[in-house]
């Protein structure tokens, strides 16, 4: 049969492709594609098919290329008889109309994963810009009897009785009652063609990796029919929430995207949720009466789940949806509220006062998470922080105010989090203007009110004594103010319902054992609607929520009779920090993800941006024993009051620091050198080795990294050998790192580490041949920019061997691996049982205090003494000293070596268990939360996925959990955490690389 679609095809169109069968409801459809590599799609329709209706869709099809052709719908190809279809008898002598189409580019919706925000406001878009297309396309066609066509939706009435009685024929009943209270308001609207099917299969998507996908294509007019437009997009949106993680945010995205290419009127928008609702009703109906028909067929029943399953079970609040849906596209939250901001605006100072003063001058004070460390553990306000909180603002019981709109990390309960994790989103965005002020201050009403809600609400952190007034403005407008924190007596002196007048006191602040457990004050908020908010407001919300709470919650300023801007809060705008970071600073200062974060906070292993969002540190090793420890703070602090100066004077500090950094080393290494980074260090042992052995060539492995400095750099083939680097130089040999999953030697070979090291003979023999002597080998014990690569084991025994034999000194770089980080190991050279000759520490070592040391022997220590005197101006500061002694006791005290254990063989277990899931996980290696994942295009030939990798750390990074890449072609995901990480952390690496590797385009 297929052969003879081909023959018609080549015979009408003149085109010879292999068929291939696509999935359809009721045509044949084939995607047919020729030797060059075209791509058609021939539908062959049913035998009773109305040719009207595919001449309908071949005219919409031009109209739409001739009014926006930038549109992805698919052209329609002419027979070479310039016919647009073609009847054709089949074998059966049945006669079908055949019709070809260009085959777009790209995949289903329904496979596409990441469905992001903005792929789906594309789609928004593209279904806007098509309806405008469509909006003067005029065909008889458009208008008949179709189940399909929402404007007649309410068959299903009649038909509800198909559905077994209970909750889902209540639900059904419920949606078609709602529908007809809306249908005389559809009728009104203009009516034009829609698309009317825009579901999974009917959208196509494409992009590259790490690009943002786009709609590539619309396709299948079958269903376009005469309808007002919003039906159109709200049959879309009824596809889109379904079985979707978020369907609120899908939808606001979606309608913004279609209200950016056709605006749509308040009036349409708040159409979009019953619509949509009708639609899934239509759906469901209808598959339970072909169910009927068909009863053997089980895909009937399995097709309607979905839509079953959300109205059964959705939890989306219409009032707070029509919210949603407006301030997404920009329009006001209600229709009244601009005559309602206009009201407060133009009486602004005529409010009786709140406070029962004039708080023009009452101070501000900030508990942002920028500008304050309320409190110090992000993830738990202590009953006696909540009691002092802002405690630094309160003067002899003077009101001060706390900011509306301003991001906080006092709200640490898990209520406050959306998600499982301790970096999940959480709410911190405060709603209102706090009045502090000592207990029992009474609180007026700015205006006439009536009491809509008291309550006493005795949570931890609750508001104790709650009271929500209603207000009308002059022209009839219907507010709310909320007052929070109060003495619960006012449960017994109101009543709901009673009218308030204007400047009554009538209520007051409670004490922390009334309130919820804060300092006392009031939290007072206004909202200009309570649809969707009820009496449970929120008090601070998400920040990826801004524009929804600003709109509904609106700065109370004015009933304060104070201007906006005095109790709005800034936040330091991200935009401002990157112009300036552009402005001032050179362009190969880098920053890291597509999407820079600017980070304000750090506690342990967690990090907060300027809106307190809370991301997973899972990269950086600078801060070891986590960011903000308090102990850190502690020693700093107290130095800092005493003394910060240098090693030309004595002070025990320097003592104490090097006895306890040497009691973690073997003998010899008994002499240290305190300098401020891992490049100084480095550069140190650059001139100690030459000044030992009098010779100036050094061997060192490829894509090495060792700092920034001139000498550093020379050690670094990272960096001489990059795009623009200074190219290697004379006195420098490089041996390949010994990657014994990437190198020449591999894993099947015992004999690799000793093949490895015998890379370093050739080193030593170039050199040689150049008349230059080995003063040395320097390598970081683990490669970490080369890949995080583990050496096997024997590998620095065979080459410090070699180089001491030629009389070179052997260099560790433990600025990566030290201290415990490895977990089985305090540094990188005990797993390779080796002594080296100099030790060089850094990062880790300050945990963000810019300190480097150098250990080595007496006797290199004293041909060094030999030369010049050594002095580091900041090196071995009093303080730094301080702080380094403090970080290595904080790794002893907390057990982190065995924690890093603990949690590294965790995560390697699990990142093993995604490999066995995950094709393109080529390797999984490291030691304790020293850890690569070796990214590849597929197994066998192991090339690097460095699109995958970009791709992967960006998509983890919005999913907030920081990590890095790394690695020659920077394919291998680089996870090396504070050594603070806990085991849900680790779960949710695991848990989200898993959902992002599944994204894989
Ligand atoms: C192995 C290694 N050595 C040395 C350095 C240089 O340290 P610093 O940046 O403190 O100068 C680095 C920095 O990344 C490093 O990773």
């Amino acid at each position: 049969m297929t052969s003879e679609w081909q023959n018609v095809l080549r015979t009408q169109w003149g085109i010879d492709a292999c068929l291939t069968k696509l999935p359809s409801e009721y045509d044949l459809n084939f995607l047919a594609e020729t030797s060059d590599g075209d791509g058609f799609v021939l539908k062959i329709m049913r035998p009773d098919c109305n040719p009207g209706l595919v001449a309908l869709q071949i005219a919409a099809l031009h109209h739409i290329t001739e009014r926006a052709p930038n549109l992805p719908f698919p052209a329609v190809i002419p027979a070479l008889s310039g016919d647009q279809m073609v009847t054709h008898s089949g074998p059966t002598g049945e006669a079908s109309i055949l019709w070809v189409l260009e085959r777009l580019p790209g995949r289903t919706f329904a496979e596409a994963l990441p469905k992001s925000a903005t792929l789906i406001h594309d789609l928004g878009r593209v279904i806007g810009t098509s309806d405008l297309a469509l909006a003067d396309f005029t065909d008889p066609g458009l208008t008949r009897d179709f189940k399909w066509d929402l404007m007649q939706a309410q068959w299903i009435t009649t038909e509800i009785a198909s559905i077994a009685t209970g909750p889902r024929r209540v639900s059904l009943e419920r949606i078609v009652a709602e529908f007809d209270t809306i249908h005389p308001a559809l009728q009104r609207l203009p009516s034009q063609a829609v698309h009317n099917d825009v579901n999974d299969y009917n959208i196509l998507v494409d992009g590259a990796l790490s690009q943002p996908h786009y709609i590539s294509g619309l396709i299948d007019l079958g269903d376009i029919c005469a309808a007002p437009r919003i039906c159109n997009l709200a049959i879309a949106a009824a596809y889109l929430v379904l079985d979707a993680p978020d369907p609120e945010k899908r939808l606001t995205t979606l309608v913004a995207g279609y209200h950016s290419a056709n605006p749509l009127a308040t009036a349409e928008i708040d159409l979009i949720w019953p619509l949509l609702q009708m639609r899934l009703a239509v759906s469901v109906v209808n598959s339970t009466l072909m169910a009927q028909d068909n009863p053997n067929d089980p895909y009937v029943v399995i097709s309607q789940a979905p839509a079953w399953r959300f109205l059964e079970k959705t939890s989306i609040d219409p009032g707070l949806l029509r919210a949603r849906l407006r301030t997404a596209c920009g329009l006001p939250v209600t229709d009244a509220a601009p005559r309602i901001l206009s009201f407060l605006d133009r009486e602004r100072g005529n409010f009786a006062p709140v406070m029962g003063t004039d708080l023009s001058g009452a101070p501000m004070g900030s508990l942002s998470v920028e500008h304050s460390i309320w409190p110090q553990n992000p993830f738990h306000l202590g009953r006696d922080e909540a009691t002092r909180i802002g405690a630094e603002y309160e003067q002899d019981g003077q009101i001060w105010l706390g900011y509306y709109f301003e991001p906080r990390l006092i709200y640490a309960e898990p209520a406050f989090r959306n998600g499982p994790w301790l970096a999940s989103d959480r709410r911190t965005v405060h709603l209102a203007v706090d009045g502090f002020a000592p207990a029992n201050t009474p609180i007026y009403a700015p205006m006439d009110a009536t009491v809509h809600v008291i309550e006493n609400r005795t949570g931890h952190l609750d508001y104790g004594g709650v009271v929500i007034l209603a207000h009308d403005t002059s022209e009839g407008d219907s507010f709310y103010t909320l007052y929070g924190h109060l003495n619960p007596e006012v449960c017994e002196k109101l009543k709901p319902g009673q009218t308030i007048e204007k400047g009554t006191p009538f209520c007051k602040l409670g004490t922390p054992s009334q309130n919820g457990g804060w300092a006392p004050h009031i939290h007072f908020q206004m909202a200009l609607t309570l649809d969707g908010l009820g009496n449970d407001w929120p008090g601070v919300s998400d920040p990826d929520e801004n524009d929804l709470w600003r709109a509904i919650c609106p700065n109370p300023a004015a009933l304060l009779n104070l201007p906006d801007a005095k109790t709005a809060y800034a936040t330091t705008d991200k935009a401002d920090v990157f112009a300036g970071r552009k402005a001032n600073f050179g362009d190969n200062l880098v920053l890291s993800y597509r999407d820079p974060i600017m980070l304000v906070r750090g506690w342990q292993h967690h990090l907060f941006d300027e809106w307190g969002r809370p991301y997973l540190d899972a990269y950086n090793n600078v801060p070891h024993v986590g960011h903000a420890h308090p102990r850190i703070q502690a020693v700093a602090t107290d130095q800092l009051k005493r003394i910060n100066s240098n090693t030309r004077y004595l002070h025990s500090a320097q003592t104490t620091f090097a006895d306890k950094l040497l009691s973690k080393l073997p003998d010899p290494l008994e002499v240290c050198f305190f300098v401020n980074s891992g490049s100084e260090a480095n550069e140190l042992a650059l001139r100690l080795a030459r000044a030992h052995t009098g010779a100036k060539g050094m061997v060192t492995p490829d894509h090495g990294y060792h700092g920034n400095t001139t000498g550093a750099i020379d050690l670094s083939a990272y960096k001489f050998n990059a795009k623009g680097g200074v190219g290697p130089s004379d006195w420098v040999e490089l041996v390949e790192v010994a990657d014994d999953y990437r190198g020449s030697f591999g894993r099947d070979d015992p004999d690799r580490a000793e093949k490895f090291a015998g890379l370093v003979d050739g080193a030593i023999e170039r050199l040689a041949v150049q008349d230059i002597k080995v003063a040395g080998f320097i390598a970081e014990t683990f490669p970490s920019v080369g890949g995080q690569i583990i050496p096997p084991k024997g590998y620095l025994q065979a080459v410090y061997a070699k180089i001491r034999a030629v009389g070179g000194l052997c260099i560790a770089d433990e600025v990566q691996t030290g201290l415990g980080r490895l977990g089985d190991f305090y540094f990188g050279f005990e797993q390779q049982e080796v002594v080296p000759d100099i030790v060089v520490l850094g990062k880790p070592l300050g945990n963000g205090h810019p300190i480097g040391a150098l250990v080595t022997t007496r006797a290199i220590a004293d041909s060094f003494a030999k030369g010049p005197e050594f002095f580091s101006t900041f090196g071995g500061s009093t303080l730094s000293c301080r702080i380094g002694k403090e970080v290595l006791d904080i790794v002893d005290d907390e057990g982190l070596q065995a924690n890093a254990k603990r949690q590294g063989d965790r995560l390697l277990d699990k990142l093993r268990a995604l490999q066995d899931k995950h094709n393109c996980i080529g390797d999984v290696r490291g030691l304790g939360l020293f850890i690569g994942v070796d990214l590849v295009m597929d197994r066998a030939n192991k090339n690097e996925a460095t699109a995958l990798a970009t791709h992967v750390k960006n998509r983890m990074r919005d999913t907030r959990i920081l990590l890095g890449s790394e690695g020659p072609k920077d394919s291998i995901l680089k996870i090396r955490p504070p050594l603070t990480i806990q085991p849900d952390d680790v779960d949710m690496i695991i848990v989200t690389l898993d959902c992002i590797l599944n994204e894989r385009f």
